[in-house]
């Protein structure tokens, strides 16, 4: 569809939830969507974020948005990338590689999930030199080892090692739906499946998702338990002294991700991290977190190193809250399975198109080119209880 096309039909991430809800099977929905316990995080992310207030500025004439920045010694034209998302070729079919083109074509960041259904080898070179690779953290050294050195041949810059999840979180809503870890297709879930051809036709053709970096690892794991996820088999609770290690095996630039204390920045920064990446995980890990971006500001005041931010961002005003509290980039997970259950291949340009324009309009409104200088103008943060 034209550009023109989308942008009547599609302008804003909430369209395009509305109709990925209508094409992808109802467990799949509940695995991307849903968050944990009763859902108070998730819904904190969204209030916090709308009472980030600006004054809007008037007669400063034309201003024309300078979205550029630069992270890591690397310029973008845009200052967001795309969060990890595990098992996000069943969201939607071949979404790693469409998600890594289409980041690629944008010059914008794509982080690859060690749970993806793709491997590092199949996408790293797809990603135009931008992609990053997220750890979820293998107990065994040698499976360690062996990851990091796959992630580096294949073109990864970054390092990710997500803390958030030291254990598996519940997500009730997504046990209602009858998925299971891992994925068993019952009646159940296969009636579902026939209430959404183009993602049971696309799923076919690209075979059923799985874990597919872990395959080399899965003898080792089935021989423990021949019944448990492999994912969770391989993973273990990452302390400092894993941290540690990991810094030593790893040149390349090291981030690590859900971080929510301005307590644990000395930690980090003695570590020798790159970046910290602010996240609650959308609310999908801990239902007692503050909202990420409530977590920003005092984690902005500990350190000088990048931050990295995320939750909830649903457009470009939310990353001009986030950077004007202290973010460097901001990324976002769901929004763009969003974009890819209602629209497929073309639904990430489209949102990337909606930041890009969402952004500049609302710079626009402030009188400022660069999302930056917004840094200091925060008119009110008034929290409300959740
Ligand atoms: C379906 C789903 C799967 C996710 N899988 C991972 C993962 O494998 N590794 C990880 O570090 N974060 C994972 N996350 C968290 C995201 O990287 C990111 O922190 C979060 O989605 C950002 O919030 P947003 O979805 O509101 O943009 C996942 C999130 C979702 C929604």
């Amino acid at each position: 569809m034209h550009p023109m096309d989308l942008n009547a039909r599609y302008p804003a991430i909430a369209d395009l939830r509305t109709r990925a809800r209508r094409r992808i099977p109802h467990f799949v929905w509940e695995y991307l969507d849903s968050g944990t316990g009763t859902e108070a995080t998730l819904k904190r992310n969204r209030s916090t974020l709308d009472a980030v207030r600006f004054a809007p500025s008037i007669l400063h004439g034309e201003v024309a948005a300078d979205l550029g920045t630069t992270l890591f010694g690397q310029d973008h034209p845009l200052p967001f990338g795309i969060a990890p998302v595990g098992m996000s070729g069943l969201i939607w079919p071949d979404a790693e590689r469409i998600l890594a083109r289409a980041a690629a074509r944008a010059g914008v960041p794509y982080t690859l999930s060690t749970v993806a259904t793709q491997t590092p080898e199949t996408v790293g070179p797809l990603t135009g030199g931008q992609g990053w690779f997220q750890l979820y953290p293998p107990r065994d050294p040698e499976i360690r080892r062996d990851m990091l050195a796959r992630a580096r041949d294949a073109g990864f810059t970054a390092l990710v090692l997500t803390v958030d999840v030291p254990v598996a979180s519940r997500r009730e809503r997504q046990v209602r739906s009858g998925l299971t870890n891992p994925p068993r297709l019952t009646p159940r879930l296969l009636a579902q499946v026939a209430m959404r051809p183009a993602w049971a036709v696309g799923t076919a053709m690209h075979g059923m998702p799985r874990m597919r970096t872990l395959d080399p690892y899965a003898a080792d794991t089935a021989a423990r338990d021949p019944t448990a996820h492999v994912g969770y088999l391989l993973r273990t609770a990452p302390d400092w002294e894993y941290l540690r290690w990991l810094r030593d095996h790893w040149e390349g630039t090291l981030i690590v991700k859900g971080v929510l204390r301005a307590a644990d920045v000395p930690g980090l920064e003695s570590a020798g991290v790159d970046a910290i990446w602010v996240s609650n995980h959308a609310g999908r890990q801990f239902d007692a977190a503050p909202a990420s971006i409530e977590a920003l500001p005092a984690i902005r005041a500990a350190t000088d190193l990048p931050l990295i931010f995320d939750s909830g961002i649903e457009g470009g005003l939310d990353m001009l809250r986030a950077i004007a509290l202290g973010a460097d980039f901001v990324m976002l997970g769901r929004a763009f399975h969003y974009a890819l259950g209602a629209l497929g291949r073309e639904g990430p340009a489209h949102l990337i198109n909606i930041l890009r324009r969402d952004l500049a309009a609302n710079l626009g409104q402030l009188g400022v080119a660069r999302p930056v200088d917004l840094r200091g103008q925060v008119l009110a943060r008034e929290t409300r209880a959740q």
